[in-house]
């Protein structure tokens, strides 16, 4: 027969991202109404380790669906990596008699999930991250809020641009990963984006895509550049040294993190906070929430974090239509 479980933690941990807040709420609220206790850990793994603990009530959680970042607060623990700190983190959960912890963040925190678990501490993950690079699930909480954030920058630079017809090259976040820039670069029409999942021929992927933009009448150009394609500065560089171009850099940074969640990720960070406090209550352990074609599933952790997430070859076959005549 299986354990009930009566108490349970929630943390977010890593970059924070738009709807963890909302994701807090959920798993919160659903505890409450399954008859779980549920307390707030701050600071991520870092909170574990120390007792850093807040208690919760379904009142702690109002008016927070709709701001950005994390009341908890979120870090990159490096202490956990060590045995000794996952010993003091286990301690905590023992001291604290929680069944369970359910950790909202990327694929750091679900490192941090596996170690934890490996002392029998039951752990769900819930994926939250701008760079929707975790494989298993199509979705990440942040992401649509980011796009958004991302589009709504450029969009007003395009409007300077235009007037002094230049050509603007814009740094995106996302990692290792293409899948934010290849999505705010469709979004805005952009004259080319560069990604990191697609090795970099400057002539054919920047020139060329200006060429034919030329060609169409353009008298000004956005290029998208994934931060782990290349830094926008030196694309920037290249083309005033390659074509008659003075081309104005922009990095938009950590503002894509920020923000006011649009609906999108507020329901998602619901439905997500609510399925990860149903699979713990049901008594699984090291599962992943993910959405796979709209629906929410759980995976097993160790399965879904040796999955690679391949960049949609079909969006990027849209964008070479797009920015190919
Ligand atoms: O993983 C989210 C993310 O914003 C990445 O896109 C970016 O590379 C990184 O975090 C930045 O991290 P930091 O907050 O440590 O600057």
């Amino acid at each position: 027969m299986k354990n009930a479980v009566r108490r349970i933690g929630v943390l977010t941990s890593g970059g924070d991202a738009p709807g963890m807040n909302a994701a807090i709420r959920s798993v919160v609220r659903t505890a409450i109404y399954r008859g779980i206790e549920c307390v707030g850990i701050r600071r991520g793994w870092n909170g574990l380790i120390h007792g850093d603990i807040l208690k919760m009530n379904a009142s702690s959680v109002n008016h927070i669906i709709s701001s950005g970042g994390t009341m908890l607060y979120t870090a990159r623990s490096q202490e956990f990596m060590t045995e000794a700190g996952q010993l003091q983190a286990v301690n905590t959960c023992r001291l604290l008699g929680l069944d369970g912890i359910v950790a909202i963040g990327g694929d750091g925190t679900f490192r941090g999930c596996q170690a934890l678990s490996q002392y029998g501490i039951s752990v769900v993950g819930v994926p939250a991250t701008i760079d929707n690079d975790i494989a298993c699930t199509d979705y990440t909480l942040g992401y649509d809020t980011a796009s958004n954030t991302a589009v709504e920058a450029i969009d007003k630079l395009r409007d300077t641009m235009q007037s002094h017809e230049r050509c603007s090259v814009v740094e995106v976040m996302g990692r290792n990963a293409g899948h934010l820039a290849l999505y705010v670069g469709l979004a805005v029409g952009a004259t080319a984006v560069l990604v990191p999942e697609k090795p970099l021929d400057f002539e054919n992927d920047v020139v060329e895509k200006i060429r034919i933009s030329r060609l169409r009448d353009k008298t000004h150009y956005v290029i998208v550049v994934a931060e782990g394609a290349a830094s926008a500065m030196e694309i920037g560089q290249r083309i005033k040294d390659t074509i008659a171009l003075d081309p104005r850099v922009t990095v938009l940074g950590h503002i894509q993190r920020g923000g006011t969640p649009s609906a999108r990720d507020r329901v998602m960070a619901t439905r997500m906070g609510y399925q990860a406090v149903e699979v713990l209550a049901e008594g699984h352990t090291n599962r992943l929430i993910c959405a796979v074609r709209g629906v929410l599933e759980d995976v097993d952790m160790a399965e879904g974090l040796a999955m690679k997430k391949t960049l949609s070859e079909q969006q990027y076959r849209v964008l070479e239509a797009m920015t190919g005549v």
